[in-house]
């Protein structure tokens, strides 16, 4: 009996923690410098963003929230006189690899911009731009399988039943905010894993923002996102962690809602505060 209790104890006392599923990493950066010509944009960027999650980039207008985003799916380098050190991992694959293929990692990484972009076609050409390029494999796809891509994609960005009816309208007649959508929805069947968005919202009125907003939160479930925001009831609302930047720097990264009841570093606190742009 006694020993019994004894075995009982110990194993109370001894018994483990619950085992927790080890944290997963979509992009890891490590020693990121970079230079347009001699300015040096960004310095010793080291972050490590997870998986599956809503991550925002905040920092006052110049800290380099687009020149970070930016390195991530390589368009940086479109300009000849941009420079770069260190790594970028995402999803295990080196980004700057030498053996690594630039369409590879435009696949894999969708880009949103702040205007929304839809080419001068029909919305439904829109949504399978990207597919025709990257994702049919070089085979044509049915009209009934285009279809269904089509509708999967426009569904996914809450747009659907909006355009159902309008499909073959040019996309450049749409709303604004519908406009947004359809840049994020025409990204979807060349199925990425990181989707980045650099200020998607700032060109939309209060209502499309929101609309803009909830559709995000719901990608979170299938993508990974950044997104960058200078609205910081945006950066509260709608992100899992988040990333303050300031003059090329990360300052902090940390739980969005750690960060803004309790951020540990004074700049933080002082631009979260609104004390500076
Ligand atoms: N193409 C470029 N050529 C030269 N310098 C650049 C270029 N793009 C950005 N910069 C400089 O790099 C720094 C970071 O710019 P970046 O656009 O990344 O900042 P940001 O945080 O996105 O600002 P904002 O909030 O205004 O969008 C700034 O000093 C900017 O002037
Ligand atoms: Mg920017």
């Amino acid at each position: 009996m006694e020993q019994a209790q004894a075995a009982a104890g110990s194993s109370a006392y001894y018994s483990p923690e619950p085992a927790q599923a080890p944290v997963e990493y979509a992009i890891e950066t490590s020693g990121l410098n970079l230079w347009y010509g001699d300015f040096q944009a960004l310095f010793d960027v080291n972050l490590d963003i997870k998986k599956g999650i809503i991550t925002s980039l905040i920092g006052p207008s110049g800290c380099g929230k687009s020149t970070f985003l930016r390195s991530i799916n390589r368009i940086n380098e479109r300009l000849g006189y941009v420079r770069i050190q260190g790594s970028i991992m995402v999803y295990d694959n080196d980004v700057y690899g030498t053996d690594v293929e630039l369409a590879q990692v435009r696949k894999q990484i969708g880009m949103v911009f702040q205007r929304p972009n839809p080419l001068p076609l029909s919305i439904r050409d829109n949504v399978l731009f990207g597919f025709d390029i990257h994702a049919s494999g070089g085979r044509r796809a049915h009209r009934s399988e285009k279809d269904e891509i089509v509708e999967q994609a426009l569904r996914q960005v809450l747009l659907w039943d909006t355009v159902k009816d309008r499909l073959d309208r040019k996309a450049t007649e749409l709303s604004l905010e519908e406009q947004q959508k359809l840049c994020i929805a025409r990204l979807l069947p060349v199925k990425p894993t990181v989707l980045l968005m650099d200020e998607p919202c700032s060109a939309l009125d209060p209502k499309g923002t929101e609309a803009v907003e909830e559709l995000v939160w719901g990608l979170s479930d299938d993508y990974t996102i950044v997104i960058v925001t200078h609205n910081m009831a945006q950066a509260r609302r709608a992100s899992n962690e988040c990333i303050f930047m300031l003059m090329g720097e990360v300052v902090e990264h940390a739980d969005t809602a750690d960060m803004f009841v309790t951020p540990k570093n004074k700049e933080t606190a002082d631009y979260i505060e609104g004390r500076y742009g």
